[in-house]
């Protein structure tokens, strides 16, 4: 049984004090349901989020970290040092860190195997971009993509992490990939995990949708039976938004 996951990926927003406002209104609208909910907040919001959130459901996620387990990387963040303060999760190769701080598949490859060292588990971000979806690439983007950033994990960290489609197209755009592209490609990626391991890791993984989800479309692509929960920027932003896409 997949409990889907439902992560707001609030990018560079908010100060500490804008942050914890939202927590403590957030907290006040938040409902137990199966679904898990995550907020993948900037570090320094960090400390002071995780205590508000530690007698709660609700859990905590980074949105990178340096996949060296320590040493001199002047203005970096260890997986260990999130995981002290008590961090659940961390997106990994976001395609904005992939375009703007030239993060590639290798070193999204070594910065999931920290995460598995550190017992973080990862949010894996993959997807193509415009020219490559015009050009009917997109499954080979990904495929790709999934079979570098996956290299030399075994299947028991495999299992027990998050993939995230987001189409690059569809980020920050206001323009949805449709319930059906959404759909065809997490099952597409469920079936490369297939062929990569075996069944029973591409039965167990969580695979979400990211780019542009908001109250009004999140049920039709949640209810598709390959989509486990959403990577969620904008509406993520906003505690009422947020909460309606957790209960839809
Ligand atoms: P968006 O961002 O929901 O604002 O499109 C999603 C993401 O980049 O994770």
């Amino acid at each position: 049984m997949r409990i889907p996951l439902i992560a707001g990926n609030w990018k560079m927003h908010k100060t500490v004090s804008e942050a914890v406002e939202f927590v403590s209104e957030f907290r006040k609208l938040y409902k137990d349901t199966d679904i898990r909910a995550c907020i993948c907040a900037p570090f320094v919001q960090l400390p002071a989020l995780s205590e508000m959130l530690k007698d709660t459901d609700i859990k905590l996620g980074a949105q990178n970290l340096h996949f060296a387990e320590k040493g001199a990387f002047t203005g970096e963040i260890s997986a260990d040092m999130l995981r002290e303060i008590g961090v659940d999760y961390c997106i990994i190769g976001h395609s904005e860190r992939r375009e703007y701080f030239a993060e590639t598949d290798e070193s999204v490859n070594l910065k999931l195997k920290r995460c598995f060292e550190a017992e973080i588990t990862p949010i894996l971000c993959v997807g193509e971009n415009e020219s490559e979806r015009d050009a009917g690439k997109a499954f080979e983007k990904v495929g790709l993509q999934l079979s570098l950033d996956l290299s030399g994990i075994p299947s028991e960290d495999v299992s027990s992490m998050v993939i995230a489609y987001e189409p690059i197209w569809a980020i920050g755009t206001g323009k949805n990939a449709t319930p059906e592209q959404a759909e065809e490609m997490c099952g597409f990626i469920r079936c490369v995990i297939e062929g990569l391991y075996d069944e029973f890791v591409a039965d167990e993984i969580i695979i979400q949708y990211g780019g542009s989800v908001k109250p009004d479309n999140a049920e039709e692509i949640l209810n598709m039976p390959n989509i486990d929960g959403a990577l969620v920027g904008g509406a993520s932003l906003e505690p009422a938004n947020f909460m309606k896409i957790i209960d839809f």
